[in-house]
């Protein structure tokens, strides 16, 4: 974190000072609330949860340097006391963007591919100026403040995923962070469980194309028609990105090679140049042109933001890493997470990497539909059998998706239900042949195992 007094940091959460031997004490180290993360000059933020209380690990973060703790009771230590640490995060947060005026905050929202298309947009600014954007999905009231706070003097782009599950949530953050260019990547069905409605989806996210000045950007996917009325949302300048003629930053003949890697000419105003995509997967195509129309807003050449995007990486993992085992079976690991319809996506990267070959697809429960769980699983198992997958694996609690498989008519592949991962991971390993690909797609851990043992398996 930037420097800041014992006092400074008290006033901006407005808590109150225990045992400080002098409110002058610096703050010089980062913010952490694992006390096996603190680091010398920092702040250890101590949480009561349910199973832990944060505040018995302050002699821990005190051996590992920490200069005070921020909690709810006094302890054994310089104390800010607060009545919600996790308030009292945001507003510390909001504190130090208040100190750093030449810092310009990027805000990402959207369904799917949020951590994607941080870490995208990460990369390109990073080529323009030093950018804070680590890898992870850090997008909730206690991640954000927390990359936040990351950011210091020398800190010129900070890219920011924010996520939300319900109404307001986004907001909240926007005040915690408020951006100057916001990028919505689309409207789906994550979180419908809680949110009732795509209409209601719709709602939040653009929260975020309202939080900006007159003088931001909002890159909004014109492709997504939720989000292309986001415009009237916003005072902001808006760009908008895709491959819809309409599009401000567009991408032109986009092809996908047996990678499933996306290449395609990238066209603005200002004229055009082609990009070669790294990574997998034609959903890539979105999102890689908001990092374009990010870079281009920044002040970036086209021809500097091009050439970033054919060198972008994977950074934060699990999510469509596609390798090949020694044994010539080749895995696509996009097992992070899954909603209907980035299992939609990834279904598709499976056709085209897998072209010629034999597909796999092993899919896991999607946590957080509500009332539209079934209907969800029962799409995507149709989905994965009108795209031709030839043998589905439907893990656990994903039976309606092998249900839904089963009344495509004409199917010609096979679809089989297993009662867990263990089960899974016992089948493929009896199935798979070289030659074949899979794709280990679902709601995190549900799926991980399985992902992890084909690749050790393939070691
Ligand atoms: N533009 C996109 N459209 C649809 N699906 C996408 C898109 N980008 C990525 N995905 C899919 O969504 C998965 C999750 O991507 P990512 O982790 O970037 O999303 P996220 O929005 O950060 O998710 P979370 O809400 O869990 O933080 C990817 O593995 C991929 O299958
Ligand atoms: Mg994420």
């Amino acid at each position: 974190m930037i420097p800041m007094t014992l006092a400074e940091v008290a006033a901006a959460v407005d808590g109150t000072l225990h045992g400080v031997p002098d409110e002058n004490l610096l703050i010089t180290g980062p913010v952490e609330y694992d006390s096996r993360a603190v680091r010398p000059g920092g702040l250890f933020v101590a949480f009561a949860g349910a199973k832990v209380d944060g505040h018995e690990f302050a002699p821990a973060a005190l051996a590992s340097g920490a200069v005070a703790v921020l909690g709810t009771r006094p302890v054994d230590a310089p104390t800010i006391v607060v009545a919600d640490p996790l308030v009292a995060l945001g507003r510390l947060a909001r504190a130090v963007v208040d100190r750093l005026p030449e810092l310009t905050i990027v805000g990402i929202t959207g369904s799917s591919g949020k951590t994607t298309t941080k870490d995208q947009i990460g990369q390109v600014l990073a080529r323009h100026g030093a950018t804070v954007a680590p890898a992870g999905s850090f997008n909730n009231e206690l991640g954000l403040p927390h990359t936040v706070l990351k950011a210091d003097a020398g800190t010129r782009y900070l890219v920011l995923e924010m996520g939300a599950r319900g109404i307001g949530h986004v907001a909240y953050l926007c005040g915690i962070a408020p951006p100057r260019v916001g990028v919505v990547i689309n409207v789906g069905d994550a979180h419908i469980g809680e949110f009732g409605s795509v209409e209601a989806i719709a709602r939040a996210k653009g929260e975020l194309v309202e939080a900006l000045p007159a003088a931001g950007v909002a890159v909004l996917n014109v492709d997504d028609h939720r989000v292309r009325a986001m415009a009237a949302r916003t005072g902001a300048r808006v760009t908008f990105v895709g491959q819809d003629e309409r599009a401000d930053v567009r991408a032109v003949d986009v092809r996908l090679d047996a990678r499933g890697r996306a290449s395609y000419t990238l066209v603005t105003a200002g004229g055009s140049a082609p990009v070669a995509l790294p990574v997998p997967g034609a959903h890539q195509v979105g999102n890689s042109l908001a990092a374009a129309a990010v870079g281009l807003a920044a002040g970036m050449t086209l021809a500097a933001v091009a050439e970033a995007l054919t060198d972008l990486r994977s950074v934060s993992s699990r999510r469509m890493d596609v390798f090949d085992r020694a044994d010539g079976v080749t895995v696509i690991d996009d097992s992070y997470n899954a909603n209907p319809s980035s299992m939609a996506a990834a279904l598709r990267a499976l056709t085209t990497v897998g072209d010629g070959r034999r597909r796999i697809a092993v899919l896991g429960y999607m946590a957080e539909l509500g009332d539209h769980e079934r209907a969800g699983h029962e799409g995507v198992g149709r989905l994965a059998a009108q795209l031709g997958v030839d043998l589905l694996v439907a893990v656990g609690t994903a039976g309606a998706i092998h249900d839904g498989a089963l009344t495509v008519a004409q199917w010609g592949g096979k679809s089989v239900h297993v009662t867990d991962q263990v089960q899974a991971v016992a089948l493929l390993r009896d199935e798979l042949k070289p030659g074949d690909v899979v794709l280990v797609k679902g709601s995190r851990y549900r799926t991980w195992d399985i992902a992890d043992s084909l690749r050790e398996a393939g070691a």
